[in-house]
């Protein structure tokens, strides 16, 4: 008998562990709208990319649950893109991806969002063949290939042991404020520390109803029946230059999220636990579609609903020269 079970079991779990096709995921996976390039509405935001990634060592009753990171690029009314001037806004925006059987008001804990990203190595960047590297745009990975086990270790050890209560979140915010683990040190560069970084709490979270969902054309998590709550925002300034659109739009974002148990006789945890995980926006790993050079600059500010029809203009003149 025990035995037949086993084997039932069998394939439920291997499903399970098979789960996203790499530690984060962008819109190929998640089957955004195509449009020559990466776009995702979601309510209110149109996102120029998407990253998804699972928040590994939760308790069982949270498997499954994750995070969600799109970043929307807003250029001035004027057009902007004036090469290095430094005012092209970046907004990142974070959504929290629960499984369809989990009550997203039944979670009590908080995130830690860290703005400025880690100056690690940075993810390793997918290969085509063994001579063409793809850009950042298609690289992912984990936390510990970009900050030290060490900090990862003392930023989570430091969450588990914060004692939290109603007021839990705040605990936690003075707590990194006034204590940085020494392991962190490094996080965003000699002598920053932590960075810049924001505490929310997990006790609040609404999910996008359907009657909130009209506008949005695109559900950036998997499995589709997963729910959507949003997390944070912030919003960094860059350039209009390639390289300052790489550096902002695919930037490493940490995120440490501490579960906790709620007063209710609901509680989903127990135990507090904490992790760490590194969400970024995972573009086309086609090495042809990352180089294409209208997929540069102009491609950045295509996101941006103000310049679409700009980049439609840019691309047909391209197209026009081939021609010609
Ligand atoms: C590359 O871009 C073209 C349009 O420029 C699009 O049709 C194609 O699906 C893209 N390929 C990938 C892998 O995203
Ligand atoms: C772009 O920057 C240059 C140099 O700072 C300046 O002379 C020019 O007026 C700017 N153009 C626009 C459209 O802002
Ligand atoms: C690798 O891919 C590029 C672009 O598709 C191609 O030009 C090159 O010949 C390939 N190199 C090898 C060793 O296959
Ligand atoms: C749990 O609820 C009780 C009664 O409502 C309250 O006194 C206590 O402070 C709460 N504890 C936490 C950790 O929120
Ligand atoms: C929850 O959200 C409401 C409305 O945004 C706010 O008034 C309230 O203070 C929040 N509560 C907590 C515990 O953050
Ligand atoms: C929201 O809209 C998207 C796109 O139409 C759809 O895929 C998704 O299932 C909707 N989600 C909800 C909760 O209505
Ligand atoms: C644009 O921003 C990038 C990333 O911060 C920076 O490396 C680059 O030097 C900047 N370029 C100009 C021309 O300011
Ligand atoms: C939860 O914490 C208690 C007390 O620290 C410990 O005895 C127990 O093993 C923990 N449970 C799990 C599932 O980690
Ligand atoms: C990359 O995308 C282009 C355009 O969609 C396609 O023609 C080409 O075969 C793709 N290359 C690879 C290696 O997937």
């Amino acid at each position: 008998m025990i035995h037949s079970k086993v084997l039932l079991l069998a394939p439920i779990l291997s499903a399970l562990a098979q789960d996203l096709s790499t530690d984060i995921v962008g819109c190929t996976d998640l089957d955004c709208p195509n449009q020559g390039w990466d776009s995702c509405t979601v309510t209110d935001e149109s996102y120029a990319g998407i990253g998804l990634a699972r928040i590994s060592g939760v308790p069982d009753s949270l498997v499954g649950i994750s995070l969600v990171k799109g970043v929307h690029i807003e250029d001035p009314e004027s057009g902007g893109g004036n090469g290095s001037d430094d005012d092209r806004s970046f907004k990142s925006v974070y959504y929290l991806g629960t499984p369809s059987n989990l009550d997203v008001g039944d979670l009590s804990g908080c995130a830690v969002v860290f703005n400025d990203p880690p100056t690690g190595p940075g993810f390793q960047q997918p290969k085509i063949n063994d001579s063409v590297a793809v850009d950042i745009r298609a690289s992912y990975g984990t936390c510990p290939d970009v900050i030290t086990q060490g900090c990862i270790d003392s930023l989570t050890r430091q969450a588990r042991n914060v004692q939290t209560g109603s007021n839990g979140c705040s605990a936690l915010k003075s707590d990194l404020e006034d204590n940085p683990p020494d392991e962190c040190s490094d996080l965003t560069g000699a002598g920053d520390g932590l960075g810049r970084f924001d505490v929310i709490s997990l006790g609040n979270l609404s999910t996008i109803s359907q009657s909130a969902n009209g506008s949005s054309d695109c559900w950036p998590v998997q499995p589709k029946s997963d729910n959507l709550a949003q997390l944070y925002d912030d919003t960094s300034n860059g350039n209009y230059t390639e390289e300052g659109n790489l550096a902002e739009m695919y930037k490493i974002t940490p995120i440490l999220t501490v579960f906790t148990s709620s007063n209710g006789s609901n509680s989903l945890v127990s135990n507090t636990s904490a992790s760490l995980t590194c969400l970024k926006v995972v573009s086309t790993g086609n090495v042809t579609n990352a180089t294409d050079p209208e997929d540069t600059d102009e491609g950045g500010a295509a996101m941006s609903a103000v310049n679409m029809a700009g980049a439609t203009v840019a691309g047909l003149a391209t197209l026009m020269f081939v021609l010609l």
